[in-house]
């Protein structure tokens, strides 16, 4: 062991718990920290120097005890040992779980210590290591920049059949909102403060990404999505997700939606709910719809503004409203694209409602506040 070597037990990782409310399935319910979206997995670096003398014997103590890690199998996922030259050993062990990481403290390190003792260089106490760090294991998490990156050039395709939905799913929930990242694409608009709001992030040929918006007691008309997949994801606060079955439609709306795509109203079957669930960054965070799941719509039942952010691929051009009395109408999505503000000198985002992306107030909320 006169070189630098590292050596790994087998890995045994943890599984994840999934944080996106597939219909068909109950996430287990785990609060959004960035080291949440790791695996839990605790990482311990211990490191040992030999007195100068001691050399040799200090050797025969460290082989011993990296035979001993490498075989433990119980609460361990990985184990690497360092040993840069002869009188120099560190340990860096990754344990399922802080629990794990204080029975091992408290009995082989505990141990370790004991073997070592006389051998080994010290800061003052003895029995100590030259080094001791632990922590939980850092996740893979996105910044908004990343996931944007890993967005556009995974989501394309001409309706939501294309998509990997729990592949882009894990992805979005990969995002650690920080609001420096979010804050300039929050909006409020002081003519309707009560109404939610959509703020375009990134629009391209394949996707929008938008940051919405959910003042206190607000809630969006129920929608569909017409071709579009339409992942959301809570950024801050709560929503709650009405889903409903997708409702017949009526004969004479088809046909008018045969001739007039764009502008087709008619009736629709009675609206069955067929699940709700409460969105928020402490436990379930994320939501999927397509036209083939069903309907929905979201509603800020809380007193606090919350903020979601969605990823419409396609763009969602045009959108079926229905209401609880059976009527349904085609609606066109309105995009401030053109002609709207640049955010530049003199724009105060706090108050400006012509910026460029989608702001179409009316129309997507409902009028009515949550009851
Ligand atoms: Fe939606």
């Amino acid at each position: 062991m006169n070189n630098s070597t590292t050596t790994s037990s087998p890995a045994r990782t943890p599984s994840k718990n999934a944080m996106v409310n597939f219909p068909s399935s109950r996430p287990a319910k785990k609060a959004r920290h960035l080291c949440s979206l790791g695996t839990g997995e605790v990482i311990h670096v211990l490191a040992y120097t030999a007195l100068k003398d001691r050399v040799d014997d200090f050797e025969f103590v460290v082989q011993g005890l990296a035979r001993c890690l490498y075989t433990m199998e119980s609460a361990v996922t990985d184990v690497r040992v360092c040993h840069p030259c002869c009188g120099e050993v560190v340990f860096i062990v990754t344990f399922v779980s802080k629990a794990a990481l204080s029975r091992f403290l408290l009995g082989p390190q505990r141990d370790f210590e004991t073997q070592l003792e006389g051998l080994i260089t010290t800061s003052g106490a003895t029995k100590k290591p030259s080094f001791q760090a632990s922590g939980t294991m850092m996740p893979a998490a996105h910044t908004l920049d990343s996931l944007l990156d890993f967005l556009k050039t995974t989501v394309k395709g001409d309706d939501h059949t294309a998509h990997d939905v729990r592949t882009v799913s894990k992805e979005i929930e990969r995002w650690f909102p920080r609001p420096s990242e979010y804050e300039k694409y929050i909006t409020i608009d002081p003519a309707n403060p009560n109404k939610y709001t959509r703020n375009l992030i990134h629009g391209d040929e394949n996707m929008d990404v938008i940051l919405m918006c959910w003042p206190a007691g607000c809630q969006s008309s129920i929608h569909d999505h017409d071709s579009s997949s339409c992942w959301v994801t809570v950024v801050e606060g709560t929503v709650h997700e009405v889903q409903f079955q997708l409702p017949r439609l009526d004969k004479k709306f088809l046909e008018a939606e045969q001739k007039d795509p764009a502008n087709a109203v008619g009736q629709c079957g009675r609206l069955k709910i067929v699940n709700i669930a409460s969105l928020n960054t402490g436990g379930v965070t994320g939501t999927y719809a397509n036209n083939d799941i069903g309907i929905h719509r979201v509603e800020n039942r809380s007193e606090k503004l919350a903020c979601t952010l969605h990823v419409y691929a396609p763009p969602l051009k045009k959108m079926k409203i229905f209401d609880e009395d059976g009527n349904v109408h085609v609606h066109l999505a309105t995009k401030n694209s053109e002609g709207g503000c640049d955010g530049g000198d003199g724009c105060d985002p706090n108050v400006c409602v012509l910026r460029k992306g989608i702001f179409d107030v009316d129309a997507w909320n409902q009028p009515n506040r949550v009851k």
